[in-house]
């Protein structure tokens, strides 16, 4: 069966009325496209889940800080489309930036805080741009559950405070980062790495393991932790460290002592693409 395509607002309303009125249950995976296994995995969680999985294909302009970011993202609409259908989602919302967009906005989130560090530091407006849409299209799908990935972790502690906040009733689902068997966690953006900068972005991983390895076997020094990480990564002159951070999981403050569970999050460019990963780590209680 091909999922449905849908590309209005008016439409997509009227789909989900169906199936309010009907008592299902919607399940809903909010994407950028060009989706691969990792998308598959939100999309089988919601598919498991739910009566009724709708999968949203937007690349959404306003969370884009740099316009040739936006124009250069990858875009695979057929692909897409099939994976959707081969996973049994239900219905594909995919409009145009003028169907989200009409005019410009004057009302926005701001999830203040856990916006300001890591990502949001080095991406002005960007996590604004990100709950914005999600609270656009939330009222727009208007889901019992959503389901977002590890991968972007401070994306998923934004989602959640602005869920909390502003009491939506959504419950939001956590999917843990699939990765490429040599560690290098699934993205869009990995299509932009020619052979040398992808033989080369697996360090990445490898010194988050090596910083979770730390943190696991009692380090409690942050700076030490970010020392180890950042040598690893050196070794490959050509990943440009943007950032390597140790921060409380779900505020996402950074942390200069480690005692409880931690998140270590990385930003790295390779040539012109930026790719982001990070890990939980639990010390062990001795
Ligand atoms: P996008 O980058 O397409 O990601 C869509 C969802 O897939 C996000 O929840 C992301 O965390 C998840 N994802 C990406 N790579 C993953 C991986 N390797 N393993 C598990 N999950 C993965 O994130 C966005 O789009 C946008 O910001 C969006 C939320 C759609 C708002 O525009």
């Amino acid at each position: 069966m091909t999922a449905d395509v849908v590309t209005t607002i008016p439409e997509i309303r009227r789909r989900i009325e169906v199936c309010r009125r009907s008592g299902r249950r919607i399940g809903f995976v909010p994407t950028m496209g060009a989706l691969h296994a990792g998308h598959g995995a939100l999309i089988e969680r919601a598919v498991a889940d739910s009566d009724f999985v709708v999968v949203s294909i937007f690349v959404n302009p306003t969370q884009f800080d740099r316009k040739d970011d936006y124009e250069r993202y990858a875009r695979s609409f057929p692909e897409d489309v099939a994976l959707c259908s081969a996973m049994r989602a239900d219905l594909v919302f995919a409009p145009e930036a003028s169907e989200m967009y009409p005019a410009s906005l004057d009302t926005s989130v701001n999830v203040a805080r856990v916006s300001e560090g890591l990502c949001g530091q080095f991406r002005p407006g960007h996590f604004q741009g990100v709950a914005t849409v999600v609270a656009k299209l939330f009222h727009i799908v208007q889901p019992g559950r959503s389901y977002f990935g590890e991968k972007d972790a401070q994306q998923l502690a934004v989602i959640r405070r602005m869920v909390a906040d502003l009491n939506m009733p959504i419950e939001i689902i956590t999917v843990p980062t699939v990765r490429e068997p040599d560690g290098l966690a699934l993205s869009s953006r990995n299509r932009g790495l020619n052979p040398t900068e992808r033989a080369s972005a697996p360090a990445l991983y490898r010194s988050l393991l090596a910083a979770k390895h730390l943190v696991e076997n009692g380090c409690t020094d942050a700076g030490q932790i970010r020392q180890t990480a950042a040598s690893i990564l050196g070794e490959e002159s050509i990943v440009r460290l943007e950032y390597l951070e140790i921060v409380e999981p779900d505020d996402m403050t950074p942390l200069d002592r480690i005692t409880g569970p931690v998140r270590i999050a990385i930003a790295a460019w390779l040539g012109s693409t930026r790719l982001i990963d990070n890990v939980l780590c639990v010390p062990q209680v001795r």
